[in-house]
């Protein structure tokens, strides 16, 4: 019999391509992100895919009369596959939720230091030759300790920036659906009063339709003029054309961005903003992680070939 064919979307890690090529599966490497219609064609002639957030399976692809039995996703969010025509179409789908959270969690921390201490700002000043010199009171920004941090959700990646941000002496406030049982965690009832309180307002939880433009003008407004708002999770949180509307404004001090609502493209007043930082999709950005996570689906892919239960199953 035949091995199970598995096509990989992208390039891919060393020690993963290493692992990928020693087991028993027949693969195909190609380097993406690949069309809808590469995507259909992979859907009928592959048994297993190991694809990213840059490949996009719509409930118009996901079928019931493809070849393919498992999707092991690159990856923690999965807004980016149709969970539900998956399911019906028999389609298991894993993902990799654990092998990032510290990258994401400090990646979170780079953009409050970053927003706050207005450091990309300074090095673009650098960079076109225009620091006059130190002055007492030249590009002012403000310290983390002592403030509040209002993380929106309270999943894996919240606790570790929470983590983080109290070696920095942040005081810890958060919104989420489920009760949080850590006394040093301040729990708002409500995310508007969440919003009006923190000092610095970090988003982790899905996207999707659900929380589409969560952050939008009427809640960019509830904010304080000091506050910062920090984006690792996914761009659709978040209504860009408002958000850059505040920052020129200065109705918010900042914000520190590496997601977007329609990546690779960012929206065009943001980048005339100077208070915003923006990074290109960062979070889980170190070798170390994209190694691991890696790893982690292809942990998934051997348990399938094994017959054993999928252990990041999504759908
Ligand atoms: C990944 C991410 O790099 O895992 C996620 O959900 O947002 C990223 O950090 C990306 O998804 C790779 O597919």
């Amino acid at each position: 019999m035949s091995a199970p064919r598995l096509l990989v979307t992208r390039a891919m890690p060393p020690l993963v391509e290493e692992r990928i090529h020693a087991m028993q599966v027949d693969p195909v490497f190609v380097t993406g992100p690949l069309s809808p219609e590469d995507l259909q064609a992979a859907l009928r002639d592959f048994d297993l895919l190991l694809p990213t957030i840059t490949d996009k399976f719509g409930a118009n692809l996901l079928t019931s009369n493809v070849r393919v039995r498992l999707i092991a996703n690159f990856g923690a969010g999965v807004e980016h596959i149709d969970i539900a025509a998956a399911e019906a179409a028999g389609i298991a789908v894993t993902n990799t939720p654990d092998a990032l959270t510290d990258a994401t969690a400090e990646l979170a921390l780079t953009l409050m230091l970053m927003a706050m201490r207005r450091a990309a700002e300074g090095e673009r000043v650098v960079r076109a030759g225009g620091w006059k010199g130190w002055g007492p009171t030249a590009m002012l920004g403000q310290g983390l300790s002592g403030k509040l941090l209002g993380l929106v959700g309270y999943g894996r990646i919240a606790k570790v920036t929470a983590a983080r941000a109290r070696a920095f002496g942040m005081r810890i406030a958060c919104f989420s659906r489920s009760p949080v049982s850590d006394p040093d965690v301040q729990q708002f009832a409500s995310l508007e009063d969440l919003l009006a309180e923190a000092d610095v307002v970090s988003l982790h939880i899905p996207g999707g339709e659900a929380t589409r433009h969560l952050i939008n003008a009427e809640r960019l407004a509830r904010m304080r003029s000091s506050a910062v708002l920090v984006n690792t999770a996914r761009g659709s949180l978040v209504d860009e054309a408002a958000l850059a509307e505040a920052l020129s404004a200065r109705r918010i001090y900042a914000a520190g961005l590496d997601v977007f609502e329609a990546e690779p493209k960012v929206h065009p007043a943001l980048l005339t903003c100077e208070n915003a930082v923006l990074l290109p999709h960062l979070g889980s950005a170190t070798i170390e992680t994209r190694t691991a996570m890696g790893m982690q689906a292809l942990d998934n892919i051997d348990a399938w070939l094994a017959g054993r239960d999928l252990p990041n199953r999504v759908a």
